[in-house]
């Protein structure tokens, strides 16, 4: 790859502990000139954080927890959903790599080995006049540690494959996937993302619960959205896009 394809983690930025690389990402977007594709990774995070309000607990120098800062101010703002679907597959492709076996995707964007998690992301845009001026991506990749105590969904790479990694081994991999697939976007290949994204999302086309406020229900998956909602079919043939706020899929 040429070095101007390489934009994320040209620049990698290390701190021993923090509140969340992803508060520490936007301060940094505030406050100074920070090139895009810069990377922050935290050995600890004081209060990670998570979908929907959720905390990321990770042992001390066990898993990679990264922010990156991107530019997709090119990128139309109703097309943002994709950002998502790369960086999923771009942590797919890292973690297959390593571990040589199947990794899947949960919608939104959880990273599933063996149906457990093993990887999160949470990205969060900065708005500019209807426009999105920054994304701060955040990346919670469980590598070593292998005692997740109350979370029974969570897995990690030594925990699949009885192996230490060393994370900044695993955090090049992860940049050069990124890389690969962030050019995708930005050359507006949106059809490649989202077939790939098909094909490694968990249940397409099955039937599954999911739970909304108060009740559970079945509906058969029929895949995402631009909008990153999933589109769910109901047996009286009815369909229905929701939004990840409003349903919880149950696996
Ligand atoms: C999820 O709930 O699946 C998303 C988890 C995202 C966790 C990562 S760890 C690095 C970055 N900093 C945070 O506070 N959260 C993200």
């Amino acid at each position: 790859m040429l070095m101007n394809d390489y934009i994320i983690g040209n620049q990698v930025i290390k701190v021993q502990s923090v509140d969340s690389t992803n508060n520490y990402a936007a301060k940094l977007l505030n406050q100074t000139k920070v090139p895009f594709g810069s990377v922050i990774m935290a050995y600890y995070q004081t209060s990670g954080r998570g979908q929907r309000n959720s905390l990321w607990n990770s042992v001390n120098g066990n898993n990679l927890l990264i922010s990156i800062i991107l530019d997709l101010s090119s990128i139309p703002p109703e097309k943002i959903f994709y950002l998502s679907k790369l960086v999923a597959l771009a942590i797919k492709s890292s973690v297959e790599n390593i571990t040589g076996i199947e990794v899947m995707l949960k919608w939104p964007n959880d990273i599933l080995i063996n149906k457990k998690k093993v990887a999160g992301v949470l990205i969060e845009n900065q708005w500019k006049d209807k426009k999105i001026a920054s994304s701060i991506v955040g990346i919670g990749l469980n590598v070593n540690q292998i005692d997740f105590s109350e979370i029974k969904s969570a897995t990690s790479l030594k925990i699949v494959t009885s192996k230490n990694y060393e994370l900044n081994v695993v955090l090049k991999l992860l940049c050069d996937k990124l890389n690969i697939y962030y050019k995708k976007l930005i050359n507006l290949d949106y059809k490649t993302i989202d077939d790939e994204y098909h094909k490694c999302l968990i249940n397409v086309n099955s039937w599954c619960d999911f739970r909304d406020n108060n009740k559970t229900f079945n509906a058969l998956v029929k895949g995402v959205n631009e909008q990153g909602e999933l589109i769910l079919e109901f047996r009286n043939g009815s369909i229905k896009a929701y939004e990840l706020k409003q349903i919880t899929q149950l696996i």
